[in-house]
């Protein structure tokens, strides 16, 4: 990997959801800025795996949803920088129309996409309020300010609900000298591949002609965490290839 100017050096990154995917990519580039990370997953192996493969990192097993579970992980732990990664459960979160979709299923992406973001914010802000430094960075999704067919209605609102909490808390706490800020992302590769003709129709609609890596996001984290990002407060980014929206 390319030399990263330790920018993060003495700061502490919790990542949730890092085990595979954006949330790995998050924390490789987190930790390459001089970051200690904390890898979370629900899936242990998995943290334990993203946690021996980058520097200065520690696996923290946890289910975000779980309150009771995310205290006593973070319990005598100071989180600068939160990434609320994970958002995607377990087998995808089986998408479906509105109508059809199972009570537990919708119920499942409030929790977590919305209810652990609240949970991890509320245990990590006094803190940062302490310390006079912190950073809170929601991983969202263009499915929060777009209607979209492919039976995502509710992971959307509760991602839409994040983005919400993240303008609130940006400007309850940034005279705290912590700043709140969302990324939403468009279709990334990984699960999604070029080649596929469903995939293939859908890169052909971002004007860069290409889906999202891991590392750009992780990049797009440790500016916003970075000292240098500290006067974007309270914002949408979307990291999307510069996809227009229809409505
Ligand atoms: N991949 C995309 O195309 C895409 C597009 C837009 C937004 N996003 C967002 O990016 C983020 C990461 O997505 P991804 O595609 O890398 O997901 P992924 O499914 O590849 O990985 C998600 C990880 O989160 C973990 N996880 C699930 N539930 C958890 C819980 N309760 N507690 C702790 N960990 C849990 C899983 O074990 C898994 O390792 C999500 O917030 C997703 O909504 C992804």
């Amino acid at each position: 990997m390319a030399a990263h100017p330790p920018v993060l050096q003495g700061r502490t990154a919790l990542v949730t959801g890092a085990g595979q995917g954006v949330g790995r990519g998050i924390a490789a580039r987190l930790s390459a800025a001089g970051a200690r990370v904390l890898v979370n997953d629900l899936d242990a192996d998995r943290a334990r795996q993203t946690a021996e493969e980058i520097e200065h990192a520690e696996a923290l097993p946890f289910d975000v949803t779980d309150r009771g579970a995310v205290a006593a992980a973070l319990q005598d732990r100071r989180v600068d920088i939160l990434v609320n990664n994970a958002g995607v459960p377990p087998g995808g979160g089986r998408p479906n129309r509105f109508a059809e979709m199972p009570e537990a299923d919708w119920q499942l992406q409030l929790s977590l996409n919305l209810a652990a973001f609240m949970h991890l914010s509320q245990l990590v802000l006094p803190g940062q309020v302490e310390a006079g430094w912190g950073r809170i960075v929601q991983i969202s999704s263009g499915a929060s300010s777009r209607g979209l067919a492919i039976g995502v209605a509710a992971y959307g609102a509760a991602k839409a609900g994040g983005e919400s909490l993240v303008r609130h808390l940006a400007v309850e706490y940034g005279p705290a000298g912590i700043t709140a800020n969302s990324l939403a992302l468009g279709l990334m590769e990984g699960v999604a591949r070029a080649g596929d003709p469903s995939v293939d129709r859908l890169i052909n609609s971002v004007p860069i002609k290409r889906l999202g890596r891991p590392e750009e996001v992780g990049a797009a984290v440790t500016w916003l965490a970075s000292d240098d990002g500290g006067l974007v407060n309270g914002q949408v980014i979307h990291l999307n290839g510069g996809t227009v929206f229809g409505r």
